[in-house]
């Protein structure tokens, strides 16, 4: 198929949010434990951290990561992760029947962050907890004054604040799964309780209300309405969360994703913004993404692979070790793409999660740590995307899906900056190349000249199920797009079925 589009340097709708670039860390499985902490590994440091999973995060370009779940911090104590090792308890985790050392906590996680250079975004526990263990945790982390929670901070070896800016409220409180699941009104009753709370002791921070925890959940809709119904003078944020995987052999369906996401994005606008209506505000509540990935969560059986495979409560279990295929590293491209397109909403985005688990990087005890697939969209995305963000309208043909219509087949996304331009491209046909071509007529107006391709990233495998392994880390990797050209206002693409694609223009 042939698939027109035009880029235009001038036709920017937002600017960037670098927050969009997020990750996401919890205490699960082997993420912090034998992931990014394993004491006696060769590369790690006096401090266990190991090296080699520094490098890789540093090198995937992650700006701020939520910490320390999901899930597991519906049941945490975070004064169990702080004052001498030897002395914090060893506890249950209910969330991922795990044992919980509590090794790592606020301040080595803080460490860690400052080595791989991003910053910190907190959860508070509103599952078993409540508004006073929420003000207790800020006081602890970012008050400037002489208290008996910051002396222990400067006991501790912290004497400056930690000074973590952005805060969620709870984690998917919607979910019957959620330690301490409330209902709507419940959870918009508690959490502008604890928000209020917190401005009070910290003005500057900002607040993150969980929205629903999919957009495929029953209550879908009406929890968001209903909570920001309480909560819209005091957050900032609404979070979405949402998972793809493919079901059933279904590569098509599975490649139009973005789609979904696109739509979960716009609803959950637009419900922000008819709260907004009603209460006759002008305040736009933005968008937290702040869990997205693949994740293969249910088998085919229809059960979740979410629990350890041994009893006992085990310390650093396998679990959610996926394993990401080309295939799925071209739907991963394509929801950063979706992001990119809303980026004027989407404020703050976290790929769940970082090491191990749903991962774009995994390690082996002892051994070697190798990027999965999805690093590579991730990477590049996040250090070729400019400071503006331009729409790239795109004239495609379209691909059939039973639960969204008739999808483009080819989505597209730039950004520019003073030096030049950085396009992202999906191709999401299961069978027919595209041969794109996007008018650059405008650059070369304003600039006299062609742009020049200065580099150009493809990520496709004709098996799209190669995936990279503790046995073949390299299998599937990038390469230049040898065949793209620009000559006479005119950038021109093959891209071959289920692929992605980045081409920076200067
Ligand atoms: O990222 C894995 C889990 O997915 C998180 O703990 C939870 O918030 C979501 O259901």
């Amino acid at each position: 198929m042939t698939v027109h589009g035009s880029l235009d340097p001038r036709s920017a709708f937002t600017d960037l949010d670098r927050r969009l670039f997020g990750g996401f860390v919890e205490h699960l499985g082997r993420h912090i434990y034998d992931g990014i902490f394993e004491p006696g590994h060769p590369t790690a440091g006096a401090d266990g951290f190991r090296r080699d999973v520094i490098d890789l995060v540093a090198e995937l370009g992650v700006s701020t990561i939520r910490y320390p779940g999901g899930n597991f911090v519906s049941g945490y104590r975070w004064e169990d992760g702080i004052g001498p090792r030897a002395e914090r308890p060893r506890r249950l985790d209910l969330a991922w029947q795990s044992t919980e050392t509590n090794e790592i906590g606020l301040h080595e996680f803080a460490d860690w962050l400052r080595l791989v250079g991003s910053d910190l975004m907190l959860a508070v526990n509103l599952g078993t907890r409540g508004t006073q263990e929420a003000i207790d945790l800020l006081e602890y982390a970012n008050a400037d004054a002489d208290t008996q929670w910051t002396r222990q901070r400067v006991a501790n070896g912290r004497a400056e604040p930690f000074g973590v800016t952005m805060w969620c409220l709870g984690n998917e409180m919607d979910g019957p799964w959620q330690i301490g699941h409330r209902n709507a009104d419940d959870y918009g009753k508690l959490a502008s309780r604890t928000a209020k709370a917190m401005r009070m002791l910290d003005p500057d921070i900002e607040l993150v209300v969980c929205g629903s925890s999919g957009s495929g959940m029953p209550t879908f809709g009406s929890w968001e309405r209903t909570v920001l119904e309480h909560t819209f003078d005091d957050v900032d944020f609404i979070s979405c969360h949402s998972y793809y995987q493919e079901h059933g052999g279904d590569a098509q369906e599975f490649l139009a994703s973005g789609v979904d996401m696109a739509r979960f994005i716009e609803s959950v606008t637009s419900i922000a913004d008819a709260v907004a209506a009603t209460k006759k505000s002008d305040k736009r509540i933005m968008i937290s993404f702040d869990e997205w990935n693949v994740w293969y969560l249910h088998n085919e059986e229809g059960g979740q692979n979410d629990k350890p495979a041994e009893s006992g409560w085990p310390v650093a279990p396998r679990l959610l070790e996926d394993q990401y295929s080309a295939l799925d590293a071209v739907v991963f491209g394509d929801l950063m793409i979706t992001l990119l397109q809303h980026a004027d909403r989407v404020r703050s985005a976290s790929l769940a999660q970082l090491v191990n688990v749903i991962a774009p990087i995994m390690t082996e005890p002892g051994g070697p740590a190798w990027r999965q697939t999805t690093f590579f969209p991730f990477a590049i995305t996040s250090r070729l995307a400019g400071e503006r963000v331009l729409r790239v309208p795109i004239d495609a043909g379209t691909i059939p899906s039973t639960r969204f219509g008739s999808v483009p087949a080819v989505n597209a996304v730039a950004t520019a900056d003073a030096e030049g331009m950085s396009l992202f491209v999906v191709n999401r046909s299961v069978s027919d190349a595209a041969s794109v071509r996007i008018d650059v007529s405008a650059f070369v107006r304003e600039h006299g000249r062609d742009p020049r391709i200065a580099e150009s990233h493809l990520l496709h495998e004709d098996d799209i199920y190669a995936a990279n392994t503790l046995a073949e880390p390299e299998r599937v990797g990038v390469r230049p797009l040898s065949d793209a050209v620009v000559s006479g206002g005119v950038l021109e693409l093959p891209l071959a079925a289920v692929s992605w694609a980045a081409v920076r223009l200067v």
